[in-house]
């Protein structure tokens, strides 16, 4: 297992989910990614996760953005609890659950913390770009549920980055002003950046959001 940082390109592997058999990098195709892990299927924290992913698909889809699940039982269990998600959380799992039983993928990710658990995978999230590399990662305890909110606030925020060459400030919210990256020289950010900008300082250069009309 190596250490998987910002800017590698996510480790490709081929998994049995719950929709089939994927090739991790063929299934993400052109998209943006997320691979989420969980401890374990029929758990209280993750049965609410997983409902509230499958509810927030068209956001995920706005953002060109494919999502995998993975936790380390086999595929008959994940069926039976994507059932249980269905009736408890008011939806229709719409998105794979790798069937990780041999620990394949969650050693290649790095999501066994044995400190934490020796046996079970914590709650780790990448973020790929569609370029398949590694934008993101965050790792919560088992006993916290993700703030899916603040996952797409990431996403928003590093597709901007990548799309129009601003940053995002503390708290950003979508539709606040951001952050002129500082690779580009503020003679430039006119022709760059037509809905203006204010100097702060020489190094911090506000302009609106520029996706937005
Ligand atoms: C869970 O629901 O996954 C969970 C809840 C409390 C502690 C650990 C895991």
């Amino acid at each position: 297992m190596a250490t998987i940082r910002l800017g590698d390109e996510a480790p490709n592997f081929t998994a049995q989910t719950s929709e089939g058999t994927i090739d991790f990098h063929d299934w993400l195709g052109d998209s943006w990614g997320v691979l989420f892990s969980h401890p374990a299927d029929y758990t209280p924290v993750c049965t609410t996760e997983l409902g509230t992913v499958a509810k927030y698909k068209d956001e995920f889809d706005k953002r060109n953005t494919k999502v995998v699940a993975l936790s380390v039982d086999g595929l008959e269990s994940h069926h039976g609890w994507i059932k249980d998600i269905n009736e408890t959380q008011n939806t229709t799992v719409n998105f794979p659950i790798i069937a990780d039983e041999d620990k394949k993928v969650s050693k290649l990710y790095d999501m066994i913390h044995p400190n934490a658990d020796n046996n079970l995978t914590v709650r780790s999230v990448f973020v790929i770009d569609n370029n398949k590399k590694v934008k993101l990662i965050i790792t919560y305890p088992a006993s916290t549920g993700r703030n899916f909110d603040e996952l797409l606030r990431v996403i928003d925020s590093l597709q901007l980055t990548a799309y129009h060459k601003v940053a995002t400030p503390a708290n950003w919210q979508n539709g606040d002003d951001c952050v002129v990256v500082p690779a580009v020289a503020t003679a430039d950010i006119p022709a760059i950046f037509p809905k203006g900008f204010k100097e702060v300082k020489p190094y911090l250069r506000m302009t609106p959001q520029p996706n937005l009309n």
